[in-house]
């Protein structure tokens, strides 16, 4: 049997999941999980590099996240499933890769100067948010992950993982594999206020909302802006109640709704309710299933173990190596 190539992802547990993750990121996994061997994780460490005043709020999302994750069609069968904090070769490679990571690396990612400026209430100059990418690279490093499916602005931590691995392996001999992203493309999805879909400016419609929550959230969402009247012709293209269609109605009803917007044959509301229903039937089973294994803790815990244990072996092969390469 032909070896699945290897792919490593992980993801924070900052909030819950809005549909701009599913578009974004999940949609991508479920297809990789059927062709690669899938390393995906909780980066609960990762969180807590911004969350460290309150970590409390990391565990509730921790175990939000992994029913997330179940409920949109994530398989424990077909992809590894587990949370970084559980699998402790994370922090020891990070410590190792610590010891030949150049400072002006880390200094010099692009993310670092911009979170910083961007979470300026927050005091980030520590030691453990300057080494979130190394940490980062140890994520993947671990698990000889080959490809790593993330957004664009993420690239540079691959690029910087790509370079320690490298460094590594020609100081002690090849002992990791070089990672490469594997760049997601994300579909344009903006809030209901016109702004990026983002969990600071509560303007998502999350996964786990329900149906009068997003009845709620669609109903006075901006539409085109120029559409000022029923009876002026709207432009779908700038409208987000649109780009949505596009991700949840069938093609041909969205085609007819483009001609119709454009020509004032239809109204808003009307829009907005046709989407309702659609996205309401697509969130149904999500919510039901999520709910289910949130309220089967033992479930969650077991799936969350079976994927530590297996995560554990491979890492645990790989630090073998690496501890041998460097003579400890
Ligand atoms: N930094 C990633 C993010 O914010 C999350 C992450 C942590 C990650 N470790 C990783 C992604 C390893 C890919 C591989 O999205
Ligand atoms: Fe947007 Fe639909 Fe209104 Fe056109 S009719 S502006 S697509 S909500």
């Amino acid at each position: 049997m032909k070896q699945k190539i290897r792919v490593v992802s992980g993801m924070r547990p900052t909030g819950k999941l809005h549909l701009g993750h599913y578009h974004g990121v999940l949609r991508n996994w479920l297809q990789l999980q059927q062709d690669y061997d899938c390393f995906f994780f909780i980066a609960d460490w990762h969180a807590l590099t911004t969350e460290y005043a309150e970590p409390g709020v990391i565990r509730d999302y921790r175990r939000e996240l992994l029913a997330d994750w179940l409920a949109v069609g994530l398989d424990p069968e077909h992809a590894t499933l587990f949370v970084q904090s559980e699998v402790k070769a994370h922090a020891e490679l990070h410590l190792l890769l610590s010891m030949i990571t150049p400072l002006g690396w880390l200094e010099r990612v692009p993310s670092y100067k911009d979170m910083r400026q961007e979470l300026s209430h927050k005091d980030l100059s520590t030691y453990g948010f300057l080494g979130y990418p190394l940490l980062q690279a140890a994520d993947i490093a671990l698990y000889d992950g080959a490809k790593v499916p993330v957004g664009i602005d993420q690239v540079p931590h691959i690029e910087l993982a790509r370079e320690i691995v490298r460094r590594f392996n020609s100081l002690y001999g090849k002992t990791m594999v070089e990672p490469q992203a594997m760049l997601t493309k994300a579909p344009k999805l903006l809030g209901t206020d016109g702004k990026k879909m983002s969990k600071s400016l509560n303007n998502c419609v999350y996964l786990s909302d329900s149906s009068e929550e997003l009845r709620k959230k669609l109903m006075p969402a901006i539409t085109d802006p120029a559409r000022m009247r029923r009876t002026d012709p709207g432009n779908p293209e700038v409208c987000l109640i649109f780009d949505l269609h596009k991700l949840h109605t069938p093609p041909e009803e969205v085609t007819r709704i483009d001609g119709d917007c454009r020509t004032a044959a239809i109204g808003c509301v009307d829009c907005k309710k046709t989407l309702f229903s659609g996205l309401d039937a697509f969130l149904d089973p999500i919510r039901k299933k999520r709910e289910l294994f949130l309220q089967d803790t033992a479930r969650l815990d077991e799936i969350a173990f079976q994927g530590k244990q297996r995560a554990e072996q491979v890492a645990g092969d790989t630090m073998d190596r690496v501890r041998k390469a460097m003579k400890l």
